[in-house]
């Protein structure tokens, strides 16, 4: 297929199955198991989850990571409520209105700076909710860690929107498609920067960092989510073959694997940014935090280089891209990109 030829900076889900994560699915292919989740793939994956999260963690798998997302809320919200969140949060602008006809609540977007909420918005919001019965009850707040502008909150920032949050009886969720992205910038542990920080639920991402179709639901206030078994199996999310998930997280946290794969795809955003800060007529727009960097372009080099590697145009009005790397971009691939781009520029200037 010419596709599978062509360089993808487009998302980190257009790379493939890592490898070694394939080879445990092969392993769990062997015989027969009970279905459902009451396999031991299940349960070895589900004390792995612990290790990271806390021991009264519990542990949902889930297929996408909007339905982790969807099921996470449906879990702690009502329809009265009302979820608070960046207004490019993929939960607010991705998800085809999910989380409102699935939980039924109502999702707020708050303006952001370069995709993090800040307090003064957030609070400014929730006042304007709470306490008046025609408006949605103020009940979560849902950060994206890292955000879908490639930022990452520092921990100092989760924790004191967390402790507003919590004092207004508000909860905390937490989009972690890129959780692993985040805690490679950080270098800090996943439980650090989730349970630590007072965030009670995750969505825990996966597939964006080598596995496939595998997110899970991790609830850590231990109060919390004791419907989700139900709600998991009514939002239809209960794979019967459940242990091809947990056989990859198996390999995904026994390894390391999750650590590795985040750093090299953060790395590989690094030397891209770098790269194109140097070229003569490119602008990278927001902090290269994690394994996406967004640049404004001249237009006239969008169609060129699509033919080259695939990216997508983010913002068309100021002709801003996005490239997103993966746990298998390699540095050829980067430096071939750059260097296509560097040539259209001289183009221009000769
Ligand atoms: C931040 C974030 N959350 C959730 C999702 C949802 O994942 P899925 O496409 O698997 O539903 C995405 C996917 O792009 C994402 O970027």
């Amino acid at each position: 297929m010419n596709e599978s030829v062509k360089p993808m900076l487009a998302s980190d889900n257009a790379s493939g199955v890592h490898p070694a994560l394939f080879e445990r699915m092969m392993a769990a292919n062997a015989g027969h198991a009970i279905g459902y989740g009451a396999d031991a793939y299940t349960a070895s994956a589900e004390r792995l989850f612990r290790l990271h999260f806390g021991e009264q963690a519990k542990v949902f798998f889930v297929t996408t990571g909007t339905a982790a997302n969807v099921l996470a809320l449906q879990a702690i919200a009502q329809s009265v409520d009302a979820v608070f969140c960046a207004d490019c949060a993929h939960l607010y602008v991705d998800e085809c209105g999910a989380p409102e006809r699935m939980a039924g609540c109502k999702v707020v977007g708050v303006a952001t700076t370069d995709g993090k909420l800040e307090l003064p918005a957030l609070e400014e919001a929730v006042a304007f909710h709470a306490g008046l019965v025609h408006r949605s009850r103020p009940r979560v707040v849902s950060l994206s860690q890292a955000t879908e502008r490639g930022t990452v909150y520092q921990p100092e920032e989760v924790r004191r929107i967390a402790g507003f949050a919590h004092a207004q009886g508000m909860l905390v969720h937490m989009d972690g498609a890129r959780l692993a992205n985040a805690a490679a910038s950080l270098g800090q542990s996943l439980g650090a920067i989730t349970r630590d920080l007072g965030v009670d639920i995750v969505s825990f991402g996966g597939t964006k960092n080598g596995l496939m179709m595998a997110e899970a639901i991790v609830v850590i206030d231990p109060t919390l989510g004791g419907a989700l078994p139900s709600i998991r199996k009514q939002g239809m999310q209960l794979a019967s073959k459940q242990r091809f998930i947990a056989a990859q997280y198996l390999g995904y946290f026994e390894d390391d694997l999750w650590l590795h794969n985040a750093r090299h795809a953060n790395r590989m955003a690094a030397r891209l940014a770098s790269a194109l800060r140097a070229i003569e007529g490119v602008r990278v727009t927001a902090p290269v935090e994690a394994n996406m960097v967004f640049a404004t372009l001249p237009p006239s080099w969008i169609a060129p280089l699509q033919q080259h590697t695939a990216f997508h145009v983010w913002n068309p009005r100021v002709s801003e891209v996005r490239f997103v790397t993966s746990f298998d971009t390699s540095e050829r691939d980067i430096d071939a990109f750059t260097g296509e781009m560097a040539r259209l520029a001289t183009r221009e200037t000769v």
